[in-house]
Parts: structure tokens; sequence; C-alpha cells
């Protein structure tokens, strides 16, 4: 074949496709979803097609609450246990294991389709440390139970769990010093020998370290990333940042600013994601939804302008769930999530939804005949092509009609 109308023919085979890209990733739309029309789709679906993971959490006793597991399923697409999987859970005291909330859970949502993040084989507080484990003075028995430990609940989800806090919060919770933990007592090289481990354990898990406050305690942002970058140097097998995104009430994020602390995370090679978000408000503020749903949407839109943020899982899906009203430290009813007290939809969940909704929109090709920058270019492929054939073949074809 003559390699000019050679080069042509590849040049169709390679253009026609990409034209027809928007038909192909329509494709895979769901039926009922259109994202020009937000209320047909739910958070969870439209997160989904935008790559994102969309997590709530998950406690044993709320599988048996009908409502609760409705909205979930409806809505997300993944869950953390929220105690399940607490070293105070499953060994509270020494060889004492208890998995059957951590199971429950786990089952539950591998039968019903959500994706698992593990949290946490390792909680780098002592406020949150077994007894039995902060008592112990030798560092050689304490590195015996946490290799004992971690390697039991790891190794006894490894087939249904694909991504690990495996390390949660290393520094101080109001500050940017390392944590107040027995765990240090096994030196510096603490963090990374457990992710070696977890490793070994699962080498096909996705292994993330957590942290607390790096979007508001002054300064925990840059010491987070001084030791995540120092753990990046030193080889140690690290997948993903969490940032928990626990926010404070009435607080006004800086968007760009938080943007940009995702991308300090990405551009270490590594995945982000907002692992634990809710938004309180202060009792009695007339606008507290509208604020609310605000605040939300910039942390939503922040993730989503950075590649590589791969999950938003928001603590809980009732206002009434809330760890914060238990907490004792804020007026309550703190009401920081996405549902009220009856399930009922707020105003924040109106914001994320209709966010993604128009994320998802803006970055679909559009089919291919309903854009007439893609119709231009077609027109001209096909000028061009029709040209070619006529300077290559005229004369031929003038000489067989004369023949
Ligand atoms: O299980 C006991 C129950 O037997 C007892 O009757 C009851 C009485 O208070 O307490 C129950 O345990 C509570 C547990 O939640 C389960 O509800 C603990 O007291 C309580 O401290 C615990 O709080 C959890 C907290 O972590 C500590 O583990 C919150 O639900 C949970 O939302 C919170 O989650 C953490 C993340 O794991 C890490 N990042 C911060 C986030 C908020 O602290």
């Amino acid at each position: 074949m003559d390699s000019g109308l050679r080069k042509l023919l590849v040049s169709v085979a390679v253009l026609v496709p990409t034209l027809c890209l928007g038909l192909t990733r329509n494709a895979t739309a769901s039926a009922l979803c259109d994202p020009l029309q937000p209320t047909t789709c739910t958070i969870g679906e439209l997160a989904d097609q935008l790559g994102i993971r969309f997590g709530s959490t998950l406690e044993d006793f709320e599988i048996t609450d009908s409502n609760y597991t409705t909205v979930l399923l409806r809505e997300f697409t993944a869950i953390t246990p929220e105690n399940a999987l607490k070293w105070y859970t499953n060994q509270p005291s020494r060889g004492q294991w208890e998995f059957g909330a951590g199971d429950a859970v786990v089952n539950f949502a591998v039968e019903s389709g959500l994706d698992i993040r593990g949290h946490v084989p390792v909680w780098s507080q002592d406020a949150y440390t077994p007894g039995w484990v902060k008592n112990i003075t030798d560092p050689v028995d304490l590195l015996d139970a946490t290799v004992e430990h971690v390697t039991k609940v790891m190794t006894r989800y490894a087939d249904r769990i694909d991504r690990w806090d495996v390390v949660n919060e290393p520094l101080l919770t109001f500050g940017t010093s390392r944590s107040a933990s027995v765990y240090w007592t096994l030196g510096e090289d603490w963090i990374g020998n457990v992710f070696r481990l977890a490793r070994t354990l699962d080498p096909d898990a996705e292994l993330w370290i957590n942290e607390f406050g790096s979007d508001w305690v002054p300064g925990k942002h840059e010491a987070f990333l001084a030791l995540v970058t120092r753990l990046v140097e030193n080889g140690v097998p690290i997948d993903g940042v969490g940032v928990q995104t626990h926010r404070l009430p009435g607080a006004v994020l800086d968007q760009d600013l938080f943007e940009r602390q995702l991308r300090d995370f990405t551009a270490l090679n590594l995945e982000v994601a907002v692992t634990e978000l809710d938004v309180p408000v202060v009792p009695g503020d007339p606008n507290a939804f509208s604020r609310q749903a605000e605040e939300y949407r910039k942390v939503v839109a922040a993730c989503l302008a950075v590649a590589g943020c791969t999950e938003i899982t928001i603590w809980g899906i009732t206002d009434s769930d809330t760890w914060l009203d238990r907490l004792g430290y804020f007026a309550t009813p703190t009401r920081p999530l996405l549902f009220d007290d009856d399930f009922a939809e707020k105003p924040a969940y109106t914001s994320i939804r209709n966010l993604l909704a128009e994320t998802l929109a803006d970055r679909r090709l559009p089919e291919t005949g309903s854009n007439p920058v893609e119709m231009i270019g077609l027109a001209i492929v096909l000028i061009a092509i029709g040209g070619s054939i006529h300077r290559r073949f005229s004369r031929r074809i003038t000489r067989m009609i004369a023949r």
C-alpha cells in the first residue's frame, strides 16, 4: 500500500475512536443517574463515576438498624469500621482476641459490595491504647506484642480489606511533636517497621498513615508532611495519607490552602484522602446549615481538584450518630453530618451532591454529534480524507472510465 495512504488510514483509525470516546464513557454511566439532573443521582453514585470512594462509618450494632443500612447502601460506596477494628476492641487483654464486631462489620460490607478502610491496627495515642499494652516496659516485649497484634488483625482480613490505616495519629493531638504514645519506646523508626511488617503480611493492600487536625492545628500540616516525607525518603512502603478533617464548630476553611495541603502529599507520589470528615455547627446559629453546606462543599471541591485524592469518608450518617456530642468539648447538639436525626438530607448533602454532579457533567466528554468543536474536527478530517483520495485516485479513475 502507498505509504501516504497508509498514514492516512492510520490517522483515521486513531481519530475516529477518539471522537467516539464520549459515547464509550457515557455508556458506563448508570441508566438512572443523570448528572445534569442531580436529584436522579446519589452522592456515592456520582463519586464512584468520578473515581472516588465515598465512605461512611459502620458499627456492628448499626447493621441491624435498617434505616441506617438503607441510607448507607443507597448513598455510600465504602465504610470505615468506626471502632470494631481498634486494638482495644480486638485484644482488650493480652491474648484475649475479640473479632465478633470486626467480623460482623467486615462481612456485612463485603456482602453489600462496599469497600473497606481497615481502621486501625496501631493507634499511636496512649488515650486509645489498651492498659496492658501501655504498661509494657520492656521494648522487646512491646515489639513482640505489636508484631503479634498487627499480624493477627491484618492476616485475618487480608482477603477482604484492601486499604488499611496502618498507623493512626503519630503526632500530638493538638500539637506538632510526636504523639504521647508508648510505641515511641520502640525507637524512632517504629512506624517504618510497622509499615514494613504490614507490606509482608498483605503485599496487595494499600497502606495508609492517618492524622487528626492537620487541617487546623497550627503547624501540624507541616509537621505531618515532614514525617511522611521522611518515611518516603527512607523507602518505607506507604501508599496513602489520610487527612481526617474533623472541622471545628463555625470554622471557615481556606479551600485553596487545604487543596495545597492535599497536593503536598500527592507530590510525594502518594494517594491522599479525606478520611473522617465532619463539620459541627454552632448551636443557635440561624444560618448554621447553610454555612455547614458551604464548608462541606469546599472540602469536597478541594479533593476533586487534586488528582490522587481518591476517597472522602464522612464520620457517620445521621447527626444523632456523631462522636462529637459524646466528647464534651463543644456545645451540643453539634449536628455535624449530612443527614438529620430522621435520616432526611440536609443542605450539606445537597451541596455535595450538586457539586459532584456538576463536576461529573463537566468532565464527561459530550456524546459525539452534540459538540460543535468535535463536529468541526470531524468535518476537517473527512474533507482531508476526501481531498487526499481525490488527489491520489482521480487520474486513475478518469483513466479507468476512459478505457
Ligand atoms: O463499647 C463501649 C460500651 O461498651 C460502653 O457502654 C460505652 C459507654 O461509654 O462506651 C463504649 O465505647 C465507646 C466507643 O466509642 C464505642 O461507642 C467509647 O467509650 C468511646 O470512647 C468510643 O469513641 C470512639 C473514639 O474514636 C475512641 O475510640 C468514637 O466512637 C469514634 O468515632 C472515634 O473515632 C476516632 C477515629 O477512630 C480516629 N480519629 C479520631 C476519631 C474521633 O475521635
